[in-house]
């Protein structure tokens, strides 16, 4: 396939996918609960270090969650077992066991569409005490909160690959498991592995900053190289095995360097590993071999085994900008000193399951809720703010919003332009009939404009495949991504970074809603093209790709909450007790 092919076939890919009014995307007719994929791999055979369970208001204690979106307002934790098992714990470990009459299911940090949890997390560090006196490649184990040792690495190794990365920089690789979610959701489940692991880019980003940390995708990275790195290509591990496809690595560090490092400091990050010391590790020793997840073989849905191949990235194929700094120092002194710490509003999280429909929040609210997915550069430091600045590429999404109860703000139809200069371009494209107002009370340094008043609950309701919860909310929203333009220009493979996008969108959200005390839910069921029509869109330059709700979240009585590493977490107390 050239690349005109390929982006082809992303572009039929993504038509076929759409739900219509009269036709759902394809999938199977009846679940078939007997084969449901185990939602935990494993890989039998690879010794586990079991991370420690921290309590809440253990070291590293979480700053205020405010703090964590104040640039160099949290001191750099240093580099240990404990601030790493923080790190895996807010971005991809249990949250919580809940419980309805006989049946108990596992919630996680990161949430996933239809809790089916595709995403599978690697990590790639050097020698750390308590875990490995050499470097090595980990799975990350959630259900025991414990790092897997696949593969080692020598010390030379590992320094030439982290060449030109800060000191003490580490390495998380995603993966997805196609299979986990197209079991329930057919040709559809491509694009919710790529919205989850969107959310896990967020998840890791803001668990980073609770540390002081820093990270970035390194978008300039094959697929290949992911495959070889994480020892996803090793067919004989995976030989009875359903097969993962890697999705991106993470670089991770603390901002503790001095020299070129040290906090302030302008350097330049290369955003991609060689190849040739990725490939290196397949003449390792690899140990385990991967879990079966199903009892019967995935059912072969072509569609997603051909957009996966068509926005698959080769060597070479990279661009957005490699500039990038290191935070300024911090100031050890929190400026929110009576918020809520971060780490309750990230144990906390939760989708809310249906809304109560009299809750409403302050304009004021509202408005800064939107600023914090406001990726723009700041200024002063020629930066992105947190977590904007672990996505080295132009933002390319935009919100178009269904406003209910917002005391202060008419309801009705409005657009939050994450990208002004794209101002005009959306206007061109949406209906003509908008008025495109500023809102009153709207602060001038955010671009949200009024597009029509009216009630647009149902609206919301009807497009978001009936669903509730996005018209008995307070607000909910499609992003709109500039769906041609960036497959044009960036190549088919940018089709999955706009997911992800989205899914970092959808995490900032989650917690904001969390921290304004009410709740939120994504919503990857949505009718494409009725969302297009509501707001004008006429052809492929703007494509909606995600919908998002939030409002009063509704407790449902009936589901019992246990501890996630319960009998673990017992123990951690009771030595706790009796070392006083
Ligand atoms: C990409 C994505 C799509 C989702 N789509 C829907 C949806 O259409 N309707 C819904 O009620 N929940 C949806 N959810 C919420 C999930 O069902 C929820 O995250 C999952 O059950 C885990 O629960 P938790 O978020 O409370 O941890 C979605 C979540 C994600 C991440």
């Amino acid at each position: 396939m050239d690349a005109a092919d390929k982006v082809e076939a992303v572009l039929r890919y993504h038509e076929s996918t759409k739900h219509q009014f009269h036709r759902y995307a394809r999938s199977t007719d009846t679940l078939d609960w007997v084969n449901q994929p185990n939602a935990f791999r494993r890989y039998e055979g690879a010794p586990l270090t079991q991370l420690p369970i921290l309590v809440a208001d253990e070291d590293p204690l979480s700053p205020r969650y405010d703090d964590i979106y104040r640039r160099g307002s949290v001191p750099s934790a240093p580099l240990t077992i404990r601030s790493l098992s923080r790190l895996l714990e807010y971005a991809l470990a249990l949250s919580a066991w809940k419980r309805a009459g006989g049946t108990q299911w596992a919630l996680r940090s990161n949430p996933s569409s239809g809790n089916l949890h595709p995403t599978e997390g690697y990590l790639v560090i050097g020698a750390l005490p308590e875990l490995s006196h050499a470097p090595g490649v980990y799975h990350y184990a959630p259900g025991e909160h414990g790092l897997e040792r696949r593969a080692d690495g020598s010390a030379e190794w590992f320094t030439q690959l982290m060449r030109g990365f800060p000191p003490r920089a580490f390495l998380v690789g995603l993966s997805s498991i196609h299979w986990r979610e197209a079991w329930k959701y057919g040709e559809r489940a491509f694009r919710y592995c790529q919205h989850d692991a969107g959310h896990v880019i967020g998840t890791l980003r803001i668990a980073a900053a609770t540390l002081g940390w820093s990270a970035v995708v390194l978008h300039g990275q094959a697929d290949e190289t992911i495959e070889a790195l994480l020892g996803l290509n090793r067919a004989e591990d995976f030989a009875s095995a359903e097969r993962e496809q890697p999705e991106l690595i993470m670089l991770v560090w603390p901002n503790d360097s001095a020299g070129p490092w040290c906090a302030g400091a302008q350097r330049v990050l290369p955003l991609g590993l060689d190849p040739l010391l990725a490939r290196e590790l397949m003449t390792q020793d690899w140990r385990g071999t991967a879990n079966r997840l199903s009892r019967d073989d995935p059912i072969a849905w072509t569609a997603i085994d051909e957009v996966a191949r068509a926005s698959r990235r080769a060597i070479g194929e990279r661009d957005g900008l490699d500039l990038f700094d290191t935070p300024a120092p911090a100031h050890r002194n929190a400026a929110f000193p009576d918020g809520p710490p971060a780490g309750r509003i990230i144990r906390q999280r939760r989708s809310l399951l249906a809304c109560d429909s009299r809750i409403s929040v302050t304009a004021e609210r509202f408005h800064a809720m939107l600023a914090r997915v406001m990726p723009r550069v700041e200024l002063e430091v020629n930066r992105r703010p947190m977590p904007w600045d672990a996505m080295a590429w132009e933002p390319r999404i935009h919100l178009a919003l269904f406003v209910h109860r917002v005391d202060g703000l008419e309801p009705g139809l409005y657009v939050l332009v994450r990208d002004p200069t794209k101002l005009d371009k959306l206007k061109r494209a949406m209906h003509q009939h908008f008025d495109w107002s500023e809102p009153p009370g709207c602060p001038a340094d955010l671009p949200l404009r009024r597009l029509e008043s009216g009630d647009a609950r149902q609206l919301a309701t009807q497009v978001s495949c009936f669903q509730d919860i996005a018209g008995d909310g307070v607000f909910s929203l499609g992003m709109i991504a500039e769906y041609r333009d960036a497959l044009f220009t960036h190549g088919p493979w940018f089709y999955r970074q706009l997911f992800w996008e989205t899914g970092v969108i959808g995490q900032v959200l989650y917690l904001e809603a969390e921290a304004a005390g009410i709740g939120a839910t994504g919503i990857g069921c949505f009718f494409d093209d009725p969302v297009h029509r509501v707001f004008g869109f006429s052809d492929l330059e703007f494509q909606s790709v995600y919908h998002f709700t939030i409002g009063g979240p509704v407790e449902d009585s009936r589901l019992t909450t246990l501890a996630p590493y319960g009998a673990r977490e017992e123990e951690e107390l009771k030595r706790r007790a009796d070392h006083g």
